[in-house]
């Protein structure tokens, strides 16, 4: 398939392909999106097809107006309205019960839609020459890591989709933190699905704190209900193993003469004396920004690992950069 590659001045162009069924790979804040009408079945097929993803993993509808929300959300759980206020635009994507206009496939059967509303400016344009709600994925081959810069999503899509949107470098780097509205037996309130770059703190500087869990969970039942927490994730080609300080690097000295590269943290450890190839930075933030963008990046040089720095603590950015990392290594350190 021939992929047109546009810019922010062909949003209309886009946008008809939308209309007419297509697939459009359009720029986020956190990640690129892998677009598709939420109320054209055949077209949200066609997004699973492309990357290869499983069935049961329900797919976040994007809006650009609050107002949307009434096309897709049969009720607004308590604290809804608040979350909206605070964190949208923006990374927070919000699983409310779904109404009956939305297909089984984008919920992947279950009775709720995850909703977003993106801030970045160009998929705020091209959401409203939609004028429907976008069904989309992070646009990486399933298991991969998500396309956080036009480069990486050209890698990953083209010929896959009818267009590519260049939104350039994704702000945040990771994928939007996912709440959903919980009643058990032992509790009710809002639970984190997934950490992102909309903090526990953030969350918890505005709703009732009885009313957020205090971890992001662990609960199966709950994990059951938000597959792509169980499927495999943001990995790159290369083996990835974690350390905490630069001291542990001392147990990596042999892999680091195979060619492994060092992704961490800057300040005063000397990363930079350790491996040939290094992608150092001042803080978390900057480091969970470019982090998929490196995997890319070291993945094009061949290096057959890289040694990442991981958080220890587990607040603000910390907790989502420490899930993605727990998930790219599988779990395995230094
Ligand atoms: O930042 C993001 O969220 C990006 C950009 C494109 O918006 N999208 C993204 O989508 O990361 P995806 O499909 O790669 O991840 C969506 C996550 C998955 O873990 C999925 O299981 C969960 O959200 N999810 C979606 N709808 C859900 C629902 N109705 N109930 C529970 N979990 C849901
Ligand atoms: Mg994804």
């Amino acid at each position: 398939m021939q992929t047109l590659l546009l810019n922010s001045d062909s949003i209309e162009k886009a946008a008809f392909i939308i209309n007419q069924g297509g697939l459009v790979v359009f720029p986020t804040e956190t990640v690129y999106g892998l677009g598709a009408d939420v109320f054209n079945p055949e077209a949200v097929k066609k997004i699973f097809l492309a990357k290869g993803r499983p069935q049961d993993n329900p797919l976040i509808a994007h809006i650009y107006d609050k107002s949307q929300v009434q096309l897709l959300a049969r009720e607004l759980p308590r604290g809804t309205e608040i979350l909206m206020e605070a964190f949208w635009p923006g990374p927070l994507t919000i699983v409310l019960p779904k109404n009956s206009f939305v297909p089984d496939i984008v919920s992947a059967g279950l009775d709720t839609v995850g909703v977003r509303l993106p801030s970045h400016k160009t998929a705020l344009a091209f959401l409203k020459a939609c004028n429907t709600p976008i069904a989309a994925p992070s646009a990486n081959i399933s298991t991969k890591p998500s396309p956080t810069n036009f480069s990486m999503a050209r890698k990953a899509m083209e010929g896959r989709v009818e267009a590519i949107i260049d939104g350039g470098e994704s702000d945040k780097g990771l994928e939007s933190t996912v709440v959903a509205w919980t009643e058990t037996n032992e509790y009710c309130g809002w639970t984190i699905l997934r950490p992102g770059a909309v903090t526990r703190e953030d969350l918890f500087s505005v709703l009732d704190t009885l009313f957020v869990q205090n971890q992001h969970t662990k609960d199966e039942k709950l994990l059951a209900r938000s597959p792509g927490t169980r499927h495999p994730h943001y990995r790159p080609q290369a083996e990835v193993l974690l350390f905490a300080y630069s001291n542990d690097l001392e147990r990596g000295a042999e892999l680091l003469t195979k060619n492994w590269a060092i992704i961490g943290l800057d300040s005063e450890q000397n990363l930079a004396q350790k491996a040939t190839i290094t992608r150092l930075y001042p803080n978390w933030i900057d480091l969970a920004r470019r982090l998929y963008a490196d995997f890319s990046e070291l993945d094009s040089l061949c290096v057959p690992g890289i040694l990442v720095q991981a958080p220890t603590e587990t607040t603000g950015i910390a907790e989502a950069l420490l899930n993605r990392l727990l998930k790219a290594s599988q779990e395995k350190w230094l």
